[in-house]
């Protein structure tokens, strides 16, 4: 097994290290590493070409989650987020997924969906036939309106029309964008067959807009995880011994099985409720989004594709679901994702193209099954966290180790004033140094 995600202790390492690791392990000189993330990506030159009234840049962390392995394949992954213990979340489920041979993933089909919507059709459904009977016509006009992707291997594949009710109906075009996220594609697609549809339908030309519920463009991922895995130290491996610190600490004295059980009961909750599910969903986009921001994709189409997907029954739902299979707890998520790996803030962002390298994906297919299966792993930790001991425990600990660098503790220091600010539970910038100048006299 390739061991190219997994690198333990790397959070340990100072900044410096951590770079000039990443840059070996993904093949990318460290002067472009160095260069693109020291700029924080864009320069404010080149934002002001982006959008309007730019004032400035507006910086966000660049972290790599670990350990993931998807189909079999190695992948840091780098993650863009504000919110502490994400990406350390992360890489701790896909530790503990990969010992079971890591994610699963699969793309299924890869169309998006260009809406051309009709209005005051006087026979609606005389109308669709009409349509319908026009598609391969209909398709060939959508082929002359781009000609790059049809030279890329992409391009339309199929007509579905819809009667909306109140005259009104709507024709879809379903594109293959290739590895482009595919909005201008698929909005130019639209514009072409705009008129011509309208004048077939009888009706009156409205909308013609991509729509971000890309439920033709989903990425399904599944994992499992035996029990053991779901206590930190592994109480199998050391049975005579008891369990340590850690262990009960992280796991409130439950046994694997019993957080494997816990974990099952916190997703049929959120399959119960849409309160929870809204917030289970938050703690799989924690994961997704941040893997979008990386790449420079964009998120809110993102967003309102998983949302509107998540209450695609009428009924608000969770986008993964996890069950009890024997001894391992199996998860399994699916969502519609629309991501590109060329063109859009690509062209214009060197942290988004050093994302893009550290990840090595080939295709935007690629780059969806690892944001999904980022996102299962957030799920994961999240719940772990949740059914055992709970999530402020560990975000305390988080928060203790930025509250000591931010006192001025240097490499292994960070660990300790950590250690003891959150045990003396004060955590404060002050409490910190005050810990900083003991150890430190205490030392020489
Ligand atoms: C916090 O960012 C995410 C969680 O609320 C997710 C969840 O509750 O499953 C912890």
């Amino acid at each position: 097994m390739s061991e190219g995600s997994r690198i333990p202790g790397f959070y340990k390492l100072g900044l410096a290290e951590r770079r000039a690791v990443i840059s070996r392990r993904a093949h990318v000189e460290l002067a472009e590493l160095e260069h693109a993330l020291e700029a924080g990506g864009l320069d404010t030159a080149t934002a002001d070409k982006v959008v309007e009234n730019v004032l400035g840049i507006y910086g966000l962390p660049f972290g790599v989650a670990l350990n993931v392995r998807i189909n079999g394949v190695d992948r840091l992954v780098p993650m863009v987020v504000e919110e502490p213990s994400v990406i350390a979340a992360a890489s701790n489920a896909a530790r503990m997924i990969r010992q079971s041979g890591g994610f699963r993933a699969e793309v299924v089909e890869s169309l998006m969906i260009g809406q051309v919507q009709i209005t005051d059709v006087e026979h609606p459904s005389e109308a669709v036939a009409r349509l319908e009977a026009a598609g391969p016509r209909l398709l060939a006009l959508a082929t002359k309106a781009v000609p790059n992707l049809i030279a890329r291997g992409g391009g339309p594949r199929a007509i579905d029309v819809r009667d909306l009710g109140q005259r009104c109906i709507v024709l879809h075009v379903l594109v293959d964008c290739r590895d482009a996220m595919g909005a201008n594609l698929v909005n130019t697609i639209a514009e072409a067959l705009g008129p011509i549809t309208a004048e077939i339908a009888g009706g009156k030309l409205g909308l013609r807009i991509l729509s971000n519920l890309c439920d033709r463009r989903r990425v399904h991922a599944t994992c499992r995880v035996h029990a053991r895995e779901l206590v930190s130290t592994p109480r199998s491996a050391k049975p005579s011994e008891p369990a340590s610190a850690s262990e009960l600490a992280s796991t409130g004295e439950l046994d694997g099985l019993e957080v494997v059980d816990a974990i099952v009961s916190a997703s049929r909750f959120a399959e119960l409720d849409p309160y929870r599910a809204a917030t289970h969903n938050k703690g799989i986009m924690n994961g997704i989004d941040a893997v979008v921001l990386a790449t420079g994709n964009d998120f809110r189409a993102v967003e309102a594709g998983a949302h509107a997907y998540a209450a695609r029954s009428g009924r608000y739902a969770p986008l993964a679901v996890w069950r009890r299979d024997g001894e391992d707890l199996v998860g399994e998520l699916e969502l519609p994702l629309s991501l590109g790996i060329v063109g859009g803030t690509l062209r214009v962002h060197p942290t988004a193209r050093l994302a893009l390298k550290i990840l090595n994906v080939a295709s935007a297919d690629e780059l969806a099954m690892t944001a999904a299966s980022v996102g299962l792993a957030s799920n994961l930790s999240a719940l772990r966290a949740l059914a055992t001991e709970g999530i402020q425990r560990g975000h305390m600990s988080l928060h203790a180790r930025s509250v000591a660098s931010a006192a001025g503790a240097l490499g292994d220091e960070v660990e300790l004033i950590a250690a003891r600010i959150a045990g003396e539970g004060l955590i404060t910038v002050e409490a910190a140094q005050r810990a900083l100048a003991e150890i430190r006299q205490a030392a020489r």
